[in-house]
């Protein structure tokens, strides 16, 4: 537990912890054969017996990684067996993507870590190591070397040209390259991601600490083509989630470099999510959209409050409680406003929203559950470092 709590959020961690653990019991037993993504009628739906697809969808989803990462916590948190079974079947149901290789990303990272990665790191298996070094060599071979940066998509169906696109997202991959720099003793790994991360640093993040979604390079000479407002509400706005990707990936690239900017930068664009966290501690979907309909997205809220409790941990004592804070406004919301502990649902934090403009918004996201946890578990103090 860290050491900083008062004695009412030590009970709080305490209780929430106790109750996902008792939520994870059952739900992992029910939905040990699949890959959730979201829940219909309470129910996860499963990703895993889908075809992979060049364009990125069914078991070729950059978002299957998360159910094996929320096993590996668990196994963490709990040292029980089964949790790791359960976890090693997304890691063999995730080889055929590797196969097909068509629907691979960039988001080999947020697929590949939760899941081999930690199975390597956690218990020694090789196949978890084979696995990973061959998700960050696929990574690796993504990057423009003029441009210096990572490129997000491969071609899309309807011919526009994305061979320039990077996103913000992709600081959450980049944990993938560290890892397998530290693991090969090869720095390029490392270099690669550092290039992307400095590219990011210079032509994403805004005066304010805000961070634009998408931008665009020209392939050929690297210069900045164009921004575009992606998942948020309109170019210019600022994605909630993309605002969380920026902090927390930033701050991870901190703790596996060392380099003062990156925390200084995480650090900028905390205090612009901090400013904007409304009274209720619920998080819009972008900071900037209208008053109406006022769309949420808990994803957001779980991994900013990941993002700052890290920036907690790597400032001084002065500092600490400002980051702290936010951080428990943001899942003290989510707990007393946003958490399912009944029987009657397989998932826990309500309301995510994939993208504004999407027809849906406001339902299940398998990562909200994982950051959630986590951010749960960073507060015990108990966590595995999973980017
Ligand atoms: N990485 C895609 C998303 O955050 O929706």
């Amino acid at each position: 537990m860290l050491s900083i709590l008062s004695e009412k959020e030590y009970a709080w961690v305490q209780d929430t912890m106790d109750k996902i653990k008792e939520k994870m019991d059952w739900v992992s037993e029910k939905s040990k054969d699949k890959i959730p993504y979201t829940t219909v009628n309470g129910v996860h739906t499963d990703e895993s017996k889908k075809e992979t697809s060049s364009t990125g969808e069914g078991a070729s989803w950059w978002t299957n990684g998360f159910w094996g990462g929320m096993m590996w916590q668990m196994y963490q948190e709990t040292g029980e067996e089964k949790y790791a079974e359960i976890a090693r079947k997304s890691e063999v149901i995730l080889d055929k993507c590797m196969e097909e290789y068509y629907g691979l990303h960039h988001d080999v990272g947020f697929m590949w870590l939760p899941t081999a990665v930690a199975d390597y790191r956690l218990t020694g298996n090789p196949d978890g190591k084979r696995r990973g070094l061959h998700a960050a060599n696929l990574l690796a071979g993504r990057f423009n070397p003029v441009g210096r940066f990572i490129r997000a998509w491969n071609q899309w169906g309807d011919g526009k040209d994305n061979t320039g696109w990077a996103i913000i997202d992709c600081l959450m991959n980049i944990p993938l390259l560290y890892w397998a720099s530290r693991e090969t003793k090869d720095p390029r790994f490392k270099q690669v991601a550092m290039l992307h991360a400095d590219t990011v640093m210079e032509n994403f993040i805004r005066p304010d600490g805000s961070s634009n979604h998408i931008m665009e390079f020209d392939p050929e000479n690297g210069g900045v083509v164009a921004a575009y407002g992606g998942q948020g509400y309109e170019l210019g706005s600022s994605w909630t989630r993309g605002q969380g990707w920026a902090l927390y990936g930033f701050v991870l690239s901190y703790i596996h470099t060392g380099k003062q900017e990156y925390l200084d930068t995480a650090k900028r664009v905390a205090h612009y999510f901090i400013s904007n966290i409304p009274e209720s501690g619920l998080i819009p979907v972008d900071f900037r959209e209208p008053k109406e309909p006022l769309w949420e997205d808990s994803t957001a809220a779980a991994i900013a409050a990941c993002g700052l409790i890290e920036i907690a941990k790597h400032v001084g004592e002065y500092e600490r409680d400002i980051y702290l804070n936010a951080a428990l406004k943001l899942l003290k919301a989510l707990t007393e406003k946003r958490c399912d502990w009944s029987r009657e649902n397989d998932s826990i934090v309500q309301k995510c929203t994939a993208a504004y403009h999407d027809e849906k918004h406001e339902f299940s996201i398998i990562y909200g559950d994982y950051f959630f946890i986590e951010a749960m578990q960073k507060l015990q103090g108990n966590e595995f470092l999973m980017w």
